[in-house]
């Protein structure tokens, strides 16, 4: 497995340029997949992550997209400087992709077994009858029932949670050495995406391969990842392993995501106030107007350089965390922020100590 990444993004920013405006939807990403592990992105919607996880291939629309900066290493080659043509050999070979729209993954005409042969031999020298043999074990591996009987149905003839094994047997035909999941289980019921995410840590295992799987449900991440990189804003504010991440989460706006978990009953509170305008998105920390713990430095300048918290492995955006701040005055400052904000009397999201801020 080795430490060296499979994948390193670096200070990704792609951006849409629109007529109302230049929308900033990743504005200087970076993070690491590692060999083997799973890496989950989570964020609020419309934090990025489908734009940040889509630049890697290049699939987004350009134009209107725009991949300004930054740097893709897939196994130590700079995706961004690759032509159209070069990458296409990544996309679907090297690196599978499952899409957050399941419809548009599948052709309506086309029988499954013919799209999952079809991804096999786009990217593979395979003879029709290996190929055939070979999507049929993708379907059975994956976990459809009387695989060989099934290769001739058409997508319609599956039921949602079918489909979606189907989307995920297609992504692994060429057996990817990084498979993309893009919110792979939220249109399915919860039964089945228990399932599906057991089927995504059993393939993964048995395909030796990296997963970096989006999702903004946390009850996920804990279930699977190796690590997380919690995004807002179209910018990294948290990452580490999924033991730091969830057992000593840092930044307030992790904090604030694990506070809207859901509880026995299911239902999600909601975060207070709502995503910045992508077009002309705050200075200073992304975050700082819904923050409880915003104090002045939080309000100016760039988002925080990454720093490190307690262990090497977790890394946060936030001035708490930043050397060169006098963290006395910080913590006073926020602490008497936190019990004058009358508002949000539960809003110290989960920190209520006002201590340890670092
Ligand atoms: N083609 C496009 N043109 C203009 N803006 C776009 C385009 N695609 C995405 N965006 C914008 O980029 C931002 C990030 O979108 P993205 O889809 O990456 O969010 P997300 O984190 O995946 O959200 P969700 O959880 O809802 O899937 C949003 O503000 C979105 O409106
Ligand atoms: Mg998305």
């Amino acid at each position: 497995m080795g430490d060296e990444p499979i994948l390193s993004v670096r200070n990704l920013r792609t951006h849409f340029r629109t007529d109302a405006g230049t929308v900033r939807a990743v504005d200087g990403v970076s993070f690491d997949v590692r060999r083997g592990e799973t890496v989950c992105v989570v964020g609020e919607s419309g934090s990025g992550k489908t734009v940040a996880s889509e630049s890697i291939t290049r699939l987004i629309p350009i134009p209107p997209g725009e991949i300004v900066e930054g740097e893709v290493v897939f196994d130590g080659v700079d995706l961004a400087s690759l032509s159209d043509r070069e990458i296409r050999e990544y996309r679907g070979g090297r690196i599978g992709h499952v899409f957050q729209n399941p419809q548009g993954a599948l052709h309506p005409m086309h029988t499954v077994g013919r799209q999952i042969v079809e991804a096999i031999r786009l990217h593979r020298d395979a003879g029709k009858r290996e190929a055939r043999e070979r999507a049929i074990d993708l379907l059975d591996r994956v976990g459809i029932p009387d695989a060989a009987a099934r290769f001739d149905n058409y997508p319609h003839e599956f039921s949602g949670g079918m489909k979606q094994r189907v989307v995920i047997a297609v992504a692994l035909a060429c057996d990817p050495d990084l498979l993309i999941a893009d919110e792979p289980t939220t249109a399915l019921d919860v039964t089945i995406q228990a399932q599906i995410l057991r089927l995504l840590r059993d393939l993964q295992e048995e395909f030796g391969m990296s997963v970096l799987l989006i999702t903004h449900d946390l009850g996920v991440v804990a279930e699977i990842a190796d690590r997380v990189v919690v995004m807002y804003a179209g910018k990294v504010m948290e990452r580490g392993t999924v033991y730091e991440v969830l057992e000593n989460p840092s930044h307030p706006y992790t904090l604030a995501l694990l506070d809207c978990l859901p509880g026995s009953g299911g239902a999600m509170r909601p975060l207070g106030g709502s995503l910045p305008d992508p077009r002309d998105p705050p200075s200073g920390c992304r975050f700082h107007p819904r923050c409880p713990h915003a104090v002045e430095e939080c309000e100016t300048g760039d988002q925080p350089a990454m720093g490190a918290a307690e262990s090497p492995d977790h890394e946060i955006s936030c001035v708490y965390y930043h050397e060169g701040y006098d963290e006395t005055a910080i913590r006073e400052r926020r602490a008497a922020k936190v019990d004058g904000d009358v508002g949000r009397a539960d809003g110290n999201v989960g920190r209520a100590d006002g201590g340890d801020g670092r």
